[in-house]
């Protein structure tokens, strides 16, 4: 080969060299990004929001996997070079993180900064070798077991792998899709939660006070927990209730009792109904919300209207004034007709027996029509029928609506008899504060939730007479059953169950128009893991109606409770047969005896006068 040849040669290697060389680096780069990109795909499409990158230094945006996610299109990025995400500048909520450690060692120094926020964590770990597998898997247990969640993604850089621990079965998962972390919570492997129930509205709690065990949970609510367990395969861990139930934030700055614990994070779930609104504390949420209630008023039965008067509230009164108006109107009609006769001297009907009277005066004819259509309007049949056809007519046509109102009344006062009638209650909130009746409440968060906030006139006033009183012997409904003289405030529901006796036996009554209503859904500590999953059966559970199912059938057993209760039993007992007794019909005889004083008056005043 001549020496220019040689030259040349590798002058043209040298220049396919510089030429090729960067290009070739350039696509094995693509590659490597085409694969990561697949490899971070299902952590973008699961968490779908602001991804926070913690950067050190410059040699960390060289990193591929870095350039991998600045160049996705799915999720915006902010960077920083602030490695700690504790004290990150950016305090918005939906914000994960991203973090790159050299190795499972430097990773380990850091486990204090995952602190369990809601949000996730993506850990990219640049050096592992197949060894510190073990090493990692040690890791992920110390953070489930102090920092209580596992939102973690692990990246194995170099592996190409992407993993999450599951804490259930204490192994390390291989991320496939989206769905792999939500799959972990699918199936709980019989974990045990620390749940909580006591006695409410749709729950009740059987247990050993002594040892503040808890033996048995019943009501809807308890069924839920127990599906909610069996589809999750997880164990339900009833914890002893405090004897604040519900609770909320006290004047100290502590929170009590169920919200209390689920805001120290004390608690994995409540499976007892709270109304969904504002307990003060960003540290618990709801769940999905499984049924509405109402806070209602009620007040003490009105009385019974007495026997002997009953026949005159049988109707309302405005068919009685109806009745009255239409015997007037009649009246006037028929006079209106017999005007109309005499004055066109419409040929009169021939009666033989009765001789005409023409020449009787207006006033006196138009008092005898007067008397004939009421004589008429009560179905009694008149003496003499007019001598036009016109009227007679028109007298037919009055029959016929007397006999429609004559079924009512008598169809009314059937009625009147066999349930007994009482004056009217209130049925707004307006006609109670028109009764000034005062408002007793038991609980201080009634307060603000009743007429708080409201520019209506009404519930100011209602507002202003509401009235805490100290929990006493004696329950507030059952004062208000006795005493009558003030309203109390409860939830609808506790009205058709515990205390329906009271509703049953008509001695309450509920105010139908309720000042407010709430959805209720059971309490989780925020951030939990555990949400997504139990909302999941939830739904599952109140589309296949089974809640509403419960709720019916515990309705139903409420009403057979007041065998519990003897006094109350055979006070509904008496007032389901009736029998009829002279009493019931006194009131015609009053009218009998008025009639006759009236007419022996009458009698004894034309005896004098003539
Ligand atoms: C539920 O958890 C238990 C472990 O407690 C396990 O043996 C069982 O296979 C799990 N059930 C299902 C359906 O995965």
């Amino acid at each position: 080969m001549a020496p220019g040849a040689h030259l040349k040669l590798q002058l043209i290697v040298l220049f396919l060299v510089v030429a090729i060389r960067p290009n070739a680096g350039q696509q094995d780069n693509a590659t490597t990004i085409d694969s990561y990109s697949r490899l971070v795909a299902p952590i973008l499409e699961h968490l779908n929001d602001t991804l926070q990158l913690h950067l050190n230094n410059l040699r960390e945006s060289d990193n591929l996997l870095v350039k991998c996610l600045l160049q996705q299109t799915n999720i915006p990025i902010v960077v920083s070079n602030d490695m700690s995400v504790t004290k990150s500048v950016f305090v918005s909520k939906l914000l994960h993180h991203f973090l790159i450690y050299d190795t499972v060692q430097e990773l380990e120094e850091q486990l204090y900064q995952f602190s369990d926020t809601g949000n996730f964590y993506i850990i990219a770990l640049l050096h592992t070798i197949e060894e510190e597998q073990q090493r990692l898997q040690q890791i992920m247990q110390t953070i489930w077991h102090q920092q209580g969640h596992n939102r973690i993604y692990y990246i194995r850089q170099q592996a190409e792998q992407l993993l999450l621990y599951n804490p259930f079965q204490d192994s390390i998962v291989l991320v496939q899709d989206a769905f792999s972390y939500r799959r972990i919570y699918a199936n709980l492997h019989g974990y045990a939660l620390r749940a909580y129930i006591f006695d409410s509205v749709y729950s009740a709690l059987y247990g050993d006070g002594e040892k503040q065990q808890v033996l048995r949970v019943t009501g809807p609510d308890a069924n839920v927990g127990e599906i909610v367990a069996k589809k999750l395969n997880l164990t339900l861990n009833y914890v002893w209730p405090d004897d604040e139930f519900f609770g909320g934030l006290m004047p100290d700055g502590n929170y009590s009792g169920g919200v209390g614990r689920a805001h120290r994070h004390e608690l994995d779930v409540i499976f007892a109904g709270f109304f969904i609104k504002d307990y003060l504390t960003t540290r618990i949420q709801f769940s999905a919300a499984v049924y509405m209630d109402d806070l209602c008023l009620y007040v003490q039965k009105a009385q019974r209207i007495p026997q002997s008067i009953v026949p005159l509230f049988a109707v309302r009164p405005d068919v009685w004034l109806c009745f009255l108006l239409v015997g007037i109107i009649c009246a006037f009609i028929w006079m209106c007709l017999r005007a109309l006769n005499l004055c066109l001297r419409i040929e009169r009907i021939q009666e033989q027996q009765l001789g005409s009277r023409k020449d009787v005066h207006y006033l006196s004819t138009a008092w005898r029509i007067f008397i004939d259509t009421w004589v008429v309007w009560v179905r009694v049949n008149i003496v003499q029928y007019p001598p036009y056809n016109s009227e007679r007519i028109f007298l037919a046509s009055i029959c016929l609506v007397s006999v429609i109102f004559g079924a009512l009344l008598e169809s009314s006062l059937a009625t009147a008899y066999i349930r007994p009638l009482y004056y009217r209650d209130p049925n707004t909130l307006a006609e109670l504060d028109a009764s000034q009746l005062p408002i007793y409440i038991k609980h201080p968060a009634f307060k603000d939730d009743l007429f708080y906030g409201h520019d209506s006139e009404v519930y100011r006033r209602l507002d202003a007479k509401m009235m805490l009183v100290g929990e006493g012997e004696d329950r507030l409904i059952n004062m208000v059953s006795r005493l009558g003289k003030f309203a109390g405030v409860t939830r609808s529901a506790s009205l058709e169950l515990s205390d329906r006796r009271y509703i049953q036996t008509h001695k309450v009554h509920k105010i139908p128009e309720c000042p407010k209503t709430y959805h209720i859904g059971y309490v989780l500590p925020k951030p939990s893991a555990y949400l997504e999953g139990i909302n999941a059966i939830l739904q599952q559970i109140l589309a296949g109606g089974l809640l509403d199912f419960w709720i019916d059938e515990m309705k139903e057993r409420a009403k057979m409770n007041i065998f519990q209760y003897p006094e109350y039993l055979a006070e509904l007992n008496a007032s389901r047969w009736k029998v009829f007794t002279l009493k019931d019909v006194q009131l015609a005889f009053y009218a009998l005896a008025i009639g006759c004083a009236l007419s022996a008056v009458v009698w004894l005043l034309e005896l004098w006068l003539k």
